[in-house]
């Protein structure tokens, strides 16, 4: 083994990132702070109670703060279907703003809808910086398809959507129902645009909004976790930013055919030319991850 060999491992098990801090070199272990999925909540042992721990073990004295949305472990949970994400959102950024512990800055890991929540955090909330943003199969153009829908079956897909249809962009629908907020409806964009109170926001769809790509832009790299099997979400391209072409709903284009990329309306194209976007797939169902496959893929994000 030669010697650069030997510092990357060490890098790597130690996810130790050198800040050059007025003139001075410091070795800074950047905190981390974990937004769960749906259905989930901050402190489950089973679910992110054992991502806080692997991660506490590969990087001795990490701070890492899985987050509660709400009071409780009830409500977090409740809160994962419920509500206007746009508050929620206000509220974990003024949890993140009010930590101490997180002043300097954070890498941040959203698993499922948790991936565009916290990338939401990171284009309306700049402070304090957040500094590598993973998200394992979070949903960045939306839905339009029902958990677990079998992904060959048109028939009853296309119906399921027609009804959930009927109701998403409804306005009393938009402010309670959490998926309605990311729901993309590619035979309507029109009136996806115009209702969507979230998705749509964040995705440059509503107003250019500059400050969201500016803030966007100072992550280090956003790395997209993709489930090749997944059965939960539809498309599943849009764990890496891909959609259905508008219009219909067979044909899936990826981000880069996107007029989102083309006009990098949120920096990703530049983001992307600079090696800042990293696409990774995984093998398997939806959030079907190994402890292995976690600590050789992700844990040099953080
Ligand atoms: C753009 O986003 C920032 C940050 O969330 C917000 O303060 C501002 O009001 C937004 N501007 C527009 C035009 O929506
Ligand atoms: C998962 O998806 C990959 C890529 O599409 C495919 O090659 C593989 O056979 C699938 N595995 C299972 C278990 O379905």
């Amino acid at each position: 083994m030669n010697p650069s060999a030997i510092i990357v491992l060490f890098c790597l098990h130690f996810g130790v990132t050198v800040q050059h801090v007025s003139g001075q070199t410091q070795s800074v272990t950047l905190p981390v702070v974990i937004w769960h999925g749906m259905g989930d909540s901050c402190c489950n042992p089973l679910s992110m109670g054992f991502i806080k721990s692997m991660i506490e073990k590969h990087i001795p004295g990490v701070y890492v703060r899985s987050l509660m949305i709400g009071n409780n472990i009830v409500e977090d949970t409740a809160k994962g279907f419920l509500g206007n994400v746009n508050s929620q959102i206000e509220d974990v950024c003024q949890k993140i703003a009010a930590d101490p512990k997180l002043k300097s800055g954070y890498n941040a890991i959203g698993f499922s809808q948790g991936g565009q929540f916290l990338r939401a955090v990171a284009q309306r909330c700049p402070y304090p910086p957040m500094n590598n943003l993973v998200s394992i199969g979070g949903q960045h153009q939306g839905v339009y398809g029902f958990p677990r829908c079998p992904g060959g079956n048109y028939k009853i897909c296309n119906y399921v959507r027609k009804l959930l249809n009927l109701g998403a962009y409804v306005s009393f629908v938009q402010d309670s129902l959490v998926q309605a907020e990311y729901w993309q409806d590619p035979l309507d964009e029109a009136t996806y645009k115009a209702k969507s109170v979230f998705l749509a926001d964040i995705n440059q769809e509503k107003v250019f909004n500059a400050t969201y790509k500016k803030n966007l832009m100072r992550l280090k790299n956003f790395v997209m976790v993709k489930f090749l099997n997944d059965t939960m979400v539809e498309p599943k391209e849009t764990e890496w930013f891909g959609f259905y072409r508008p219009g219909q709903a067979e044909k899936v284009v990826p981000l880069q055919q996107t007029a989102l990329y083309q006009k990098d309306l949120l920096g990703l194209k530049e983001m992307d030319k600079a090696g800042k976007l990293h696409f990774l797939s995984v093998i398997g169902d939806h959030l079907q991850i190994s402890t292995d496959w976690f600590i050789k893929n992700l844990m040099k994000f953080l």
